[in-house]
């Protein structure tokens, strides 16, 4: 079979791990897909740092390199918006599948995306943009297409959660801290992105979207960060048997005048002892989903760095390379239907 074009935008914390995977498993990999991955090249910003590639993949033209005729699958962990929009819409419309893990694009313009993989019926996919590891969207998409989904309440930042349990069990500030989870390749380039909720608020946006079948973006997520929170509201949390955890909830609330709309908050929260998101500490995250049929769900696992982000990037590289062996693609994301998104003062 005709290897399957790759073109890895991006080899920073993410695409380190998605390269030593795709090298490390190719033969693998090829027997999953029914043809070998070939990597085309690989964007960067800076084309002179030696990072153990053959330095002729590398370039810091990721357009000509995403448009090249033998470029199949787009895999963007490059980040930012100004950038990957125009990029990632250009490869869709020119038929190139795309994986990306880039959730602060997919909060603000996933209909842009959507409308140019549609046009050519290419693939998007972003397992990876919500809660590195853990396979949730995917379930959320095709495992429970058929089910109605009420309520998805999480830990999706693996950033604060690890300043938040560390803060809980040593006493640290929180900015003692952030320093360590950005060494750790947790935290975004810009960490204010982490610590004040808006890393949360796209990836509870791009849930409630998928969840709901909906349309919401970050801006209707009302949001509040943890950079206020002290070791003294920890203590008092400690004498109420709760401790504090970075929330992302997303549920369907009926407004006053009776219609529906999905609503979606970041907030940091008491949590009882007892409850199952008190003990997801670390740069773990979780995701309960409670819906009709099935009941409450609960997704757990490691939400962010470079090897558990590779994972949920390889398991759509793997599909997309898949669909294009097999002619197949994955359900597009116009199918939305326009439920309505409630403000803070409906709920
Ligand atoms: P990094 O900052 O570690 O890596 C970014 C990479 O993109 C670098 O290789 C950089 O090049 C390259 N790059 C940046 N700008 C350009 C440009 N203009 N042209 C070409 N290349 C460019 O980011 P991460 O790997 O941490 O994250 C990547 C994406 O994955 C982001 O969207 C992030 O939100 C998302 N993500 C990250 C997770 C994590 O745990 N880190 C988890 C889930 C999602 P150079 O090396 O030369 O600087
Ligand atoms: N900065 C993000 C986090 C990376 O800490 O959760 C994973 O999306």
């Amino acid at each position: 079979k005709r290897p399957v074009g790759v073109a890895l935008v991006g080899m920073g914390t993410v695409g380190t791990e998605v390269l030593r995977y795709m090298e490390t498993n190719g033969d693998e990999l090829a027997a999953r897909i029914g043809a070998p991955l070939e990597l085309r090249g690989i964007a960067v910003r800076d084309t002179s740092k030696d990072r153990g590639v053959d330095s002729s993949l590398l370039t810091d033209d990721p357009v000509s390199l995403t448009l090249r005729e033998d470029v199949d699958v787009v895999v963007e962990v490059m980040g930012g918006i100004d950038i990957a929009k125009p990029l990632l819409i250009g490869a869709l419309n020119a038929g190139k599948a795309v994986v990306t893990a880039n959730k602060a694009l997919l909060a603000e313009y996933t209909d842009e995306l959507a409308e140019a993989a549609d046009s050519t019926e290419s693939d998007l996919y972003f397992e990876a943009a919500v809660a590195g590891a853990i396979p949730v969207l995917g379930p959320l998409r095709r495992s429970m297409a058929g089910d109605q989904v009420e309520r998805v309440v999480g830990i999706v930042n693996g950033t604060t959660n690890f300043i938040l349990s560390e803060m809980d069990s040593t006493g640290a500030a929180y900015s003692e801290t952030l320093a360590e989870a950005s060494r750790l390749g947790y935290a975004e380039a810009d960490p204010t992105a982490d610590v004040e909720g808006y890393d949360a608020a796209a990836k509870a946006a791009i849930l409630a979207s998928i969840a709901f079948h909906s349309r919401v973006t970050a801006k209707d997520v009302y949001r509040e960060g943890i950079s206020a929170i002290t070791p003294a509201q920890f203590e008092s949390a400690r004498h109420m048997e709760c401790t504090i955890k970075l929330l992302a909830l997303c549920e369907k609330v009926r407004r006053s005048d009776g219609t529906e709309a999905v609503s979606a908050r970041v907030y940091p929260a008491l949590i009882p002892l007892g409850h199952p998101l008190a003990s997801v500490d670390g740069a773990y995250n979780a995701v309960v989903v409670e819906a009709e049929a099935a009941g409450r769900l609960m997704f757990y696992g490691q939400g962010a760095g470079g090897a558990p982000t590779a994972s949920a990037v390889l398991g759509d590289l793997v599909a997309a390379a898949r669909n294009k062996v097999m002619g197949g693609r994955a359900p597009g994301e116009s199918t939305y239907r326009a439920l309505p998104v409630a403000t803070i003062d409906d709920v």
